[in-house]
């Protein structure tokens, strides 16, 4: 989760080169250099590559950029059925070809050392974006069009899960050997809404990638871990959780039908190395003995937290998992 960031220096700095957050996104050789740093870093077990989920609705014509210390916005927002109609179809290949040829680069740069892990939004937090057109909003534009023109919400999820799922095939075929979906705003919705607006799309998405069954998939919908065994039942192999719930239950719930990933409050790293170990160590026997279990944080690394916090948490995995997973 955000292996790369603003919390290491070496980031900022190729950020700083690239001059945009676009530029650097749409740069092969330096999406490359942004997702080794990590690597080069600490002893991670996979890599995930350097890009954002906001480049599918850039690609069908929003004009994304990234204002340092605002967060994302787009030049257009979609509100209407012509908005809709309007979007474009992007073509993996030729719109997103950056991100393919970032993906091909790593995966010659990694020569096998770890996985790397591709990524896409789920339509419905995609969607969010793209209505209210920056983040940080109350979510008021897309639930005013959710209760109000379902229909039109729905067109969009439509138009988002065929362009998700080319986005993602085509990622496959450039060689990403693992598929997250980042359905970081599923938690925001009502019960009935999450299985209408949110999980009918992911598993869309699931049923339609040409993965011929080497390319597991995991599914993170942040805040609804109570949704766990729904979201198992969607044929991902893993269900991302974060920090909210019990990975012992979930576990329980979910019969050992999908691994499970997780769930590290990502404050945590801002305390003292004990408290890391003692957290990190009270997450992995919460999972407890036996495979299944992916270690990792329950959201994102904040700017303000230093590296060195992050290597303990790294350590503290390595050194507690061994005895849970042999
Ligand atoms: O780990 C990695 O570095 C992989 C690359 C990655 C980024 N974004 C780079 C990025 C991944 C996997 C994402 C996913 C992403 N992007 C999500 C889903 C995960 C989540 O956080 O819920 C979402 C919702 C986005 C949209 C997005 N992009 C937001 C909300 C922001 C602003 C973040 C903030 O804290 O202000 C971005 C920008 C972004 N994408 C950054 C990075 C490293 C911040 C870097 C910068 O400003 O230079």
């Amino acid at each position: 989760m955000r292996q790369a960031g603003r919390y290491l220096p070496e980031y900022r700095a190729t950020r700083q080169r690239a001059g945009s957050f676009m530029t650097l996104c749409q740069t092969p050789e330096l999406a490359c250099e942004v997702t080794l740093q990590p690597l080069a870093r600490f002893p991670l077990d996979a890599a995930i590559i350097f890009s954002d989920i906001l480049t599918v609705p850039d690609a069908m014509g929003l004009g994304l950029s990234v204002v340092e210390g605002q967060g994302p916005q787009f030049a257009r927002t979609v509100r209407s059925h012509a908005d809709v109609d309007g979007l474009k179809e992007p073509d993996p290949e030729i719109e997103l070809r950056y991100v393919m040829d970032a993906i091909r680069l790593t995966r010659r740069e990694l020569a096998g050392r770890v996985p790397l892990i591709g990524f896409a939004g789920s339509p419905w937090t995609l969607a969010t974006y793209m209505v209210e057109g920056r983040s940080g909003s109350d979510f008021g534009a897309i639930k005013g069009m959710l209760y109000g023109a379902p229909d039109l919400l729905h067109r969009l999820l439509e138009r988002l899960a065929t362009a998700v799922t080319r986005y993602l095939n085509a990622q496959i075929a450039a060689g990403a050997e693992v598929l997250m979906l980042f359905d970081s705003w599923g938690g925001v919705l009502a019960d009935r809404a999450y299985t209408e607006f949110s999980l009918r799309y992911l598993a869309r998405i699931v049923a339609g990638l040409d993965r011929r069954g080497a390319v597991p998939v995991i599914v993170f919908s942040k805040g609804a871990g109570h949704r766990a065994v729904d979201v198992a039942a969607i044929g991902c192999e893993c269900v991302g959780l974060d920090w909210t719930v019990d990975l012992g239950e979930a576990r329980r719930k979910t019969e050992g039908r999908v691994a499970l990933q997780g769930n590290l409050d990502p404050a945590v790293l801002a305390a003292p190395p004990a408290v890391i170990r003692a957290e990190a160590a009270a997450v992995l026997e919460s999972y407890g003995k036996g495979p299944g279990h992916v270690f990792n944080l329950g959201h994102g690394i904040t700017p303000e937290i230093d590296p060195e916090h992050v290597a303990v948490l790294v350590d503290a995995v390595h050194g507690q998992s061994r005895a849970l997973h042999r």
